[in-house]
Parts: structure tokens; sequence; C-alpha cells
């Protein structure tokens, strides 16, 4: 069975591998937000930039000296010194410290102990169902790194809106042949609550830190060939749709809002803006920046 890491380098492969022709506004604008914010940190500290990626996003040449990428795809800091010349210090673990357990949650809710032979399905579900809340939901591993290293500056970039995907392609594994989301909606709803209580504990690590913040991350996925006007910046997604009368929406964040989570506080900077991913797939890009 394929590891995390390794999960994580082949969809990076499928990622960059798609045709980028209609990108070019998406990363200009990317770039100009967490370039922004690299050139304005306090250049005699470091800043950690989370979901480091191979640096499409991220423009190096205005990181300061010091500044650490983390990133779980082994190929990611190669890739990033191929693209900027530049060899930062890397992490290459789970920055969310919660993938291995539920995938070994998934494993023993899909299969029986003594044989590892598939349980049924209604069984499997339900017993991932129940696990779930279970789980520990802690970032140690991202916390420490928050304590040494001291950063004047975090950056999210992109990366919280990947984090149910390639945790639903855990479970996925597990349960293979077996479509777990089939018929499962109590599954369904334990594991966007599991979600939930991820990007919560994600967020509260970054929180705590007394680091200036940079958030970037898909705000939610719609289908269709249309891609709707935005308004003003409003808190709530929706409120700044345009004349999106039937989009069909997929929300990557299974409800959370990262504005509502990190209230008491205020953006000092805040957009959203489209990426047409592909054909008939549009992202509603969310960039808030926070001050410490
Ligand atoms: C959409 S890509 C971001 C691209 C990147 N910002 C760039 O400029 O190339 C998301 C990145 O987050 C990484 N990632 C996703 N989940 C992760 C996790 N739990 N821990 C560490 N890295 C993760 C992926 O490997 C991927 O490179």
């Amino acid at each position: 069975m394929a590891s995390f890491a390794q999960r994580l380098a082949r969809e990076q492969r499928a990622f960059l591998s798609r045709p980028r022709g209609a990108w070019a506004s998406h990363l200009d604008q990317a770039q100009r937000f967490l370039g922004h914010l690299l050139a304005s940190s306090d250049p005699d500290r470091p800043v950690l930039i989370l979901g480091a990626g191979t640096g499409l996003e991220v423009p190096w040449s205005e990181a300061p000296r010091g500044t650490v990428g983390w990133d779980a795809d082994p190929w990611s800091r190669l890739r990033t010194a191929l693209r900027h010349r530049r060899w930062p210090p890397w992490r290459f673990e789970d920055a969310t410290g919660a993938m291995g357990p539920l995938a070994a949650a998934a494993h023993r809710a899909a299969r029986e102990t003594w044989s590892g032979r598939l349980r049924e399905p209604e069984v499997a579900q339900a017993r991932l169902a129940a696990l779930l809340p279970t789980l520990p939901m802690e970032p140690t591993l991202l916390r420490e790194a928050l304590e040494t290293l001291r950063p004047a500056t975090v950056i999210a970039a992109n990366l919280m809106g990947q984090f149910g995907e390639v945790a639903r392609r855990e479970v996925e594994a597990a349960f293979a042949p077996l479509d777990p989301w089939d018929e499962a909606p109590e599954l369904e709803a334990a594991f966007q609550a599991w979600h939930r209580r991820l990007l919560t504990a994600f967020l509260d690590a970054l929180a705590q830190s007394g680091a200036s913040l940079g958030l970037l991350h898909d705000r939610a996925v719609l289908e269709g060939p249309e891609i709707p006007a935005l308004g003003p910046f409003a808190d709530t997604w929706m409120q700044q749709l345009q004349g999106a009368g039937s989009v069909e929406a997929h929300d990557p964040l299974s409800g959370l809002d990262v504005l509502a989570v990190l209230v008491p506080r205020r953006p000092v900077l805040a957009q959203r803006w489209w990426w047409p991913v592909g054909p008939g797939q549009i992202h509603l890009v969310e960039a808030l920046a926070y001050e410490a």
C-alpha cells in the first residue's frame, strides 16, 4: 500500500501535469500575496512555509534567509531548488499529525485483525464512523517546530484545501476494492466532523504561535462552464457571488469557516479570486493575512 508521502507525490505529479494555460491570473495573485508577506516579514527571523510544494506559487527570492519549507511530498524540496536556485531547510512530515492515525483506524475498521480479510461493507463503514471521533488530533510536530523556530511569519501556501482529499484517499486505500463512501451517510458525517477537527487543530497551532499568518487556500470548488462574477469581499464567500443561480459547489473545508475560527482576530488583508483549474472546474481561492 502506498505511504502518505507517496500518495502526495502522486497527487502533485498529476496536478503539475495538467494544462496550466488558464492558471496565469491565479499564479500572479498568489505570488503577489505571498511575495508581499515574505518581503514585509522581519528579515532577521525565519518564515515557515507550509505546503511549500515545488514553489509554483511561492516567490522564494523574497523569502528572508533561514526561511524553512515544509511539504511531505519527498520531491518538493528538489523541485523548489530547480525552480528557484535555492536549497532551503525543509521538513517532510505530515503537518497535521492526523494522517497516520486515520490510516491505521481505516485499516482496523475495514479488515479483520486475524486474517486481514475485508469485513462486510456496512460493518466496516460503521466501525470507522465510530472510531473517527476517538482519534487524536494534535499536530505535535508542527507545534514543536513553531516553538523551536519562532518564525516571524507562518504561511499556509494552499495546503489546507488538500487535507480532506488526501485523507479520503487514505480511507479508500484501506477499504479497496470497496468504496467506503457508498451509501454511508453516517461515515460521511463522521468524516466531515473529523476533517473540521483537523482544520481547527491546525489553525489553533498557527494562531498560538505568535507569528503573523498568511493563509491561502481553496474556499470552494465549483463545477460548470460559467465563472460567476465576484462582488466586494464579504465574510461568507457565497455572499460574494453575483448571478450564480445554479452553480454546483463543493466545500473542500467540510463546512469550516477559517475567518470564524480565528475570531476575535480579524485579517489585515482579505481577498478571493477564481482559479480555473481545469475544464469545468473552478476553485475560489481565499487569501487572508493576520498580524502577529
Ligand atoms: C496545492 S499544493 C501547493 C503548491 C505550493 N504552494 C507551490 O507553490 O507549489 C499543496 C501542497 O501541500 C502538500 N501537503 C498536503 N497535505 C500535507 C500535509 N498533511 N503535510 C505536509 N504537506 C502537505 C502537498 O504535498 C502539496 O505540495
